[in-house]
């Protein structure tokens, strides 16, 4: 079980710390961490966000364990050194092509959400992210219009293949789940958008026992506030899914306690925190790392089949929640080290 642990900036360090020791605490045959620079961090130590060392760590695993990145003294440089490229290229590098991130409400924290409780209770969607085309790597420049303007282009475009690639993980999600699908795009304006659908419509006919539904995004944000218990998987573009998943996120009232899962072809995966790298409170031993600890047990669980131990570490996070362990992203004044103690007192 060989595993990077790639910590990052801000927060990163000390949540990623309460999750390995949680691994630790498992007793697994055979786990080796290895621990590599990303982000701004790296960009420090070696001039470049995802240096090749570390890409050669990432290779080398059998998963990653990611905490963030993130690094607003950073935001001046060049597009190519910033601290998200780190994320970026693991993914494109490494074909992470799908993201999940699910979003459930936790017993007892259905007062969190700035949502009505009786609203927010009725969530427990999966949101799958397509992770590696849409606009985000498309061509993209800067060029001056033809009467002298400044003007910056992104193209959006997806292949068939790429879609029918994520459309087979969400409908897979679906059918392990409560067997409802909800295609979330753009189809009346973008091109992109059609092809997204007809190609999720084609994949469909493999899946005759999933309910399949299409929705326009901007509707989706809506619904997502209004009738969120509707969705049971949601599967989108890149960019889309980059503002739904957030959205979803604060329905749940608690960003402290998402996980997500990127995962490429076979077993291979990124888990992190959905939460960024925080920088206002950054080394002051203040963050949740519940998310991580959580992004932890999905690793356990997709990269490794060990359904029993992802589910001990969930067991012990909710545990700790119902015992009122809270951090501060959830209203009470639990500190990092403390909530690691508290969910390996109960692991
Ligand atoms: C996310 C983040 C990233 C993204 C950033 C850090 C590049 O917002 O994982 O959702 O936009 O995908
Ligand atoms: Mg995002």
């Amino acid at each position: 079980m060989r595993i990077a642990v790639f910590a990052g900036d801000g927060i990163g360090p000390e949540v990623v710390g309460e999750a390995v020791r949680v691994l630790e605490a498992l007793d697994l045959p055979g786990l080796d961490l290895i621990e590599g620079d990303v982000g701004g961090a790296a960009y420090r130590k070696h001039g470049h966000p995802l240096p090749a060392e570390t890409l050669e760590i990432a290779r080398s695993c059998g998963a990653i364990l990611f905490g963030a990145v993130g690094d607003f003294d950073l935001d001046h440089l060049e597009r190519h050194l910033r601290p998200e490229q780190a994320v970026l290229g693991l993914r494109k590098e490494l074909g992470l092509f799908a993201n999940l991130r699910p979003a459930t409400v936790f017993e007892g924290l259905e007062d969190l959400t700035t949502l009505r409780a009786e609203v927010a209770s009725t969530i427990d969607l999966l949101i799958v992210r397509e992770l590696n085309g849409d606009v985000y790597f498309g061509e993209k420049g800067r060029r001056t219009t033809p009467d002298g303007r400044r003007e910056g282009y992104d193209i959006m475009s997806y292949a068939e293949d790429e879609v029918r690639r994520i459309a087979h993980t969400a409908f897979t999600a679906a059918r392990g789940r409560g067997g409802k699908l909800c295609s979330v795009d753009k189809a009346n304006v973008l091109e992109t958008s059609q092809l997204w659908r007809d190609v999720v419509i084609e994949v469909a006919a493999e899946y005759p026992d999933v309910e399949l539904s299409h929705m326009y995004v901007d509707n989706a944000a809506m619904q997502l506030v209004k009738n969120p218990g509707q969705f049971d998987v949601i599967v989108t573009g890149n960019m889309f899914g980059d503002i739904l998943s957030d959205q979803a996120s604060m329905c749940v009232g608690s960003i402290g306690l998402l996980a997500s899962a990127s995962l490429a072809e076979g077993t291979f995966g990124l888990y992190e925190p959905i939460h960024g790298s925080a920088p206002d409170i950054a080394g002051q031993g203040l963050a949740n790392p519940m998310a991580t600890i959580l992004s932890a047990a999905m690793l356990l669980r997709h990269s490794y089949q060990l359904e029993a131990e992802a589910a001990r570490i969930e067991a012990a996070v909710a545990k700790a929640l119902t015992a009122g362990v809270r951090g501060g992203d959830l209203g009470g004044k639990a500190g990092t080290r403390e909530i690691g103690d508290a969910v390996l007192a109960n692991l």
